[in-house]
């Protein structure tokens, strides 16, 4: 398309990859801007096959789903910017995940996800929330009804509201079976922790 390659200052290949990704997305903080300028999460996020859970295909696509319904919930201040960073990140290292190892520990998504927002932020709301994000789903489909499960991610999130908040946002796309997340604000509602769990924008 013609010769005009003057565009804005400072936007890098990267910068143009990931228009092409999430062309919605605008950073909004100086935090945004460096981590959406890294090149392990514009890989990360050009990565992915449609695929069960994720008929979209692209984590780009179910990212920019988060986006869009962070700004449909309306949120703002310090709720938008934390969602917003974790819906970035949270599933940006599918890609790093090595095959041929079991998909545990350092060597499951959420955690290598965590490990990369680390070089970020020490904010422990936001890395909690990235490392455990599937955990509540995995401790409902393999262990229901685990108080013992439920009790070790609660222990380790310092952020309820934030945690189920983005549960709810991550859940909210195509393809996501609604059962874990209200099994899980059943057993925080069962502890007597569903007024920490739930957000005063918008429930369920
Ligand atoms: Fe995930
Ligand atoms: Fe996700």
């Amino acid at each position: 398309m013609g010769d005009v390659d003057t565009a804005g200052g400072d936007d890098p290949t990267e910068a143009r990859a990931l228009a092409d990704l999430l062309p919605a997305f605008r950073p909004e903080s100086d935090l945004e801007r460096a981590v959406a300028s890294d090149p392990v999460l514009i890989e990360g996020l050009a990565w992915g096959k449609p695929r069960r859970g994720h008929p979209e295909g692209p984590v780009a696509v179910h990212v920019g789903h988060l986006l869009e319904t962070i700004e449909r919930w309306g949120e703002t201040g310090r709720r938008r910017a934390d969602l917003r960073f974790v819906a970035l990140v949270h599933d940006a290292l599918k890609y790093r995940v090595s095959p041929w190892r079991p998909k545990t520990g350092e060597n499951h998504h959420a955690v290598r996800g965590r490990r990369f927002a680390e070089r970020y932020t020490d904010d422990e709301r936001l890395l909690a929330t990235i490392e455990l994000h599937d955990r509540p789903y995995n401790v409902w489909r393999r262990r229901r009804g685990d108080p013992g499960a439920v009790g070790r991610i609660i222990d380790r999130v310092p952020d309820l509201g934030l945690f189920v908040r983005f549960l709810e946002l991550d859940g909210s796309t195509e393809g996501k079976n609604p059962e874990p997340i209200r099994w899980f604000k059943a057993e925080l509602a069962r502890r007597g922790l569903a007024s920490r769990g739930r957000d005063q924008t918008q429930g369920g």
